[in-house]
């Protein structure tokens, strides 16, 4: 089965051709960060138009790098939502008049659904796919999931943020310490020079279920960085601490939901698994409790085309031509 796959649901233009599901023939993604970044965060009409100028160019090189003809394709996918409805509409008018011109299924995609089958693309060892049921820790700048999978296209939430997601805090952080936007990258790179253990935040929530908060996090660095300059810590240690409380909440709650539900295999979904101490610490706490632990590559956490297409193929979906953006989809 051979998919073009549309995603456009924030601030990335990204088309990618996936075949069965799994093998990524390319995955481009044009990324509007820079426009972006003055304002501090995503803009959401200058979004939209950004998308507009890009999405035929990004689609065609998709095509191009894939060797594949249009007549080649047996469906278009594309993401409805959730997300920014300026955005998903220039997505989507695309894929609906690829899939009506060619005649072929017009396949509507969950975002977070796409995020969570990054997880299967990568042509792995069998021995490595993700075996069912399994858990997801799905953390992007919009959401903070706890999934138990049972099967296909079958999602149990186990818990969610109750306020902020744990990227909006990754960014909202690095925008008090004027570090500028998108705040995880940078958080991750400049923690790696600070002291873990330099600034003591709490743990929110971590004997508490499977919920999280991050906003109390948040209202602790914007404590710390008014307090008179001299008793201001280096930005590095804040990040770095900051980073260490958010990563163990994550790993803690995620490790013991697969323990409780008696799931072997931990996968990590969403633009925040790019960051480095929760692969390197899932990893290492996950395995040390004997599970399985699965993390796609980089190009495959941030928002792409490639996991639209593998959810696609995987999760099956009837064809409409009537697909709507629906901005808080669920999963
Ligand atoms: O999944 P995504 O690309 O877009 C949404 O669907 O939200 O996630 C974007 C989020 C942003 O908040 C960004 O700061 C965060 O992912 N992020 C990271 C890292 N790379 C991206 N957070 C922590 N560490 C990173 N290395
Ligand atoms: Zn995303």
């Amino acid at each position: 089965m051979m998919i073009l796959a549309i995603e456009t649901s924030c601030d990335e233009t990204s088309a990618a051709v996936v075949k069965d599901g799994q093998a990524v023939l390319s995955n481009v993604i044009s990324s509007q960060i820079e426009f972006h970044k003055k304002y501090g965060g995503i803009v959401p009409e200058v979004a939209a138009r950004k998308h507009i100028e890009v999405i035929n160019l990004v689609i065609k090189e998709a095509m191009d790098t894939a060797g594949v003809s249009f007549s080649e394709l047996d469906a278009v996918a594309v993401t409805y939502g959730p997300g920014l409805v300026g955005s998903l509409i220039v997505g989507l008018s695309a894929a609906k008049a690829i899939a009506w011109g060619l005649g072929k299924p017009l396949i509507g995609v969950n975002h977070l659904e796409g995020h969570i089958y990054a997880n299967f693309l990568v042509p792995r060892p069998s021995s490595l796919a993700p075996q069912f049921p399994f858990i997801c820790l799905l953390v992007s700048g919009g959401h903070t999931m706890i999934i138990k999978v049972n099967g296909h296209g079958q999602y149990e939430t186990l818990g969610r943020t109750r306020d902020d997601a744990a990227g909006e805090a990754y960014d909202k952080v690095a925008r008090l310490l004027g570090l500028g936007y998108p705040g995880g990258p940078v958080i991750d790179k400049l923690a790696k020079e600070g002291n873990p253990k330099a600034v003591k935040f709490t743990r929110p929530m971590l004997n508490d279920g499977y919920d999280f908060s991050f906003s109390g996090i948040k209202t602790a660095v914007v404590n710390i960085v008014h307090r008179p300059s001299s008793l201001v810590p280096r930005p590095a240690d804040i990040a770095a601490s900051f980073q260490q409380a958010v990563v163990d909440v994550l790993v803690e709650k995620t490790v013991r939901a697969a323990l409780a539900t008696g799931c072997s295999t931990v996968t990590l979904a969403g633009g925040v698994s790019a960051n480095s101490q929760l692969r390197a610490q899932l990893k290492a706490r996950g395995e040390g409790e004997g599970l399985k632990v699965l993390i796609p590559p980089f190009e495959y956490c941030t928002d792409n085309a490639a996991m639209i297409g593998a959810a696609a193929s995987f999760v099956p979906r009837p064809s409409s031509l009537e697909l709507s953006p629906v901005a808080s989809l669920k999963l």
